[in-house]
């Protein structure tokens, strides 16, 4: 059987740096709040009309391949994480493939919110170990920053999110002992409604009934503690899965790049680990919460960092909507 082997990373985010003093002038919070309950300090949210979810996908694939490689023309297979949408559909991966010309590549979208990249990654890893598809891009692609309130009512959840995306190519190798080693995908749907957005919805379409209006249906809504609390359960146990399946221990981890969706999860899951926070990527502090893009842009600036060296061993993990939540463990 084959292995599939991540040969590039790229990220892009939109220019706008958005300050927690900006947030200030907007609704009822602070500087403070925000850095002690989160880590966030500034986030990226694109200026109106500047980008869409498929373009920031493009631009990061572009950065991807450069750095793999990999001429478009080689990918087999699209897999694309949003968990939102530039239109109610088709979704994203079509409009990207259409940027990227090539006609014909399957584009698969995935919508599973914090673990839509990781998720990707284990889709396009099965294809590849099977000999279906020699090359692979993964993409996780975001614009939360329209769809969010942003007013006090909002707080809790707008002052967390930003937009971006990454990507990775990923290719077929006959290297046992590199590249995805194993993935671990879990949800648990009788949460669904802790973290979750009721629009777009057939419920709520021009035809059924015009309540476009109305925030409780229009925008996202989050039991934060609650999802806190799972978060800091869930990431541990999938990585631990990971390990234990391939018979590696915590000690043997390099680095670990969790979904950036709070510091303080972060460092609970690192404490719970016992692995140093000196081994645990976050760069949530510049981008807040990028849902399916927190991943893969956390991974291509661990890598420009020089983090992930040649036979590093990561571990990709993942907790959110869903609820779901995912781990991969990597041999660079
Ligand atoms: O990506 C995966 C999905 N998301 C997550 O993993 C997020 C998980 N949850 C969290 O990160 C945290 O629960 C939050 C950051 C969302 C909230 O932090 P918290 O420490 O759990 O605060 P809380 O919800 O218990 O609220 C504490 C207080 C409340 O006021 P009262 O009732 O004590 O008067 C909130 O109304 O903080 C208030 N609050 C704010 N104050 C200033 C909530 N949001 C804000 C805000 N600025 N932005």
């Amino acid at each position: 059987m084959k292995n599939s082997k991540i040969v590039g990373m790229g990220h892009f985010v939109p220019e706008q740096v958005v300050t927690n003093f900006d947030l200030e002038k907007m609704m009822d919070t602070s500087d403070a709040w925000i850095r002690e309950r989160t880590g966030i300090e500034t986030r990226r949210w694109i200026r109106p009309g500047e980008h869409t979810i498929y373009g920031l996908g493009y631009n990061a694939s572009k950065l991807a391949l450069e750095r793999a490689g990999v001429d478009a023309s080689e990918i087999e297979l699209i897999v694309f994480a949003s968990v939102l949408a530039d239109h109610g559909f088709p979704g994203g991966g079509c409009f990207m493939q259409e940027q990227l010309g090539i006609p014909g590549v399957p584009a698969i979208d995935i919508r599973n919110a914090c673990s839509g990249f990781t998720y990707a990654l284990s889709i396009a890893d099965k294809f590849i170990k099977t000999g279906t598809y020699k090359t692979a891009l993964v993409v996780g692609a975001e614009i939360q920053s329209t769809g969010i309130d942003r007013t006090t009512r909002g707080r809790d959840i707008s002052v967390i999110f930003g937009d971006g995306a990454g990507a990775a190519v990923v290719v077929a190798t006959d290297d046992p002992q590199k590249g995805i080693l194993t993935t671990h995908m879990h949800a648990d749907g009788r949460y669904a409604k802790k973290l979750w957005c009721d629009w777009p919805s057939i419920h709520y379409t021009p035809a059924v009934k015009q309540v476009f209006d109305d925030p409780e249906h229009n925008f996202p809504h989050m039991d934060g503690r609650y999802v806190f609390k799972h978060a800091v359960t869930r990431f541990p146990e999938v990585i631990m899965e990971a390990l234990q399946a391939t018979g590696y221990t915590i000690e043997d981890l390099d680095l670990v790049i969790p979904h950036q969706a709070n510091l303080r999860i972060t460092e609970a899951v690192a404490q719970r680990l016992g692995v140093p926070m000196s081994k645990v990527f976050s760069n949530i502090q510049r981008y807040g919460n990028t849902t399916a893009a927190s991943v893969p842009i956390a991974m291509s600036e661990a890598w420009e960092q020089g983090l992930i060296k040649d036979d590093a061993l990561v571990c990709l993990a993942s907790f959110g909507g869903g609820f779901t939540w995912a781990s991969l463990l990597v041999r660079f």
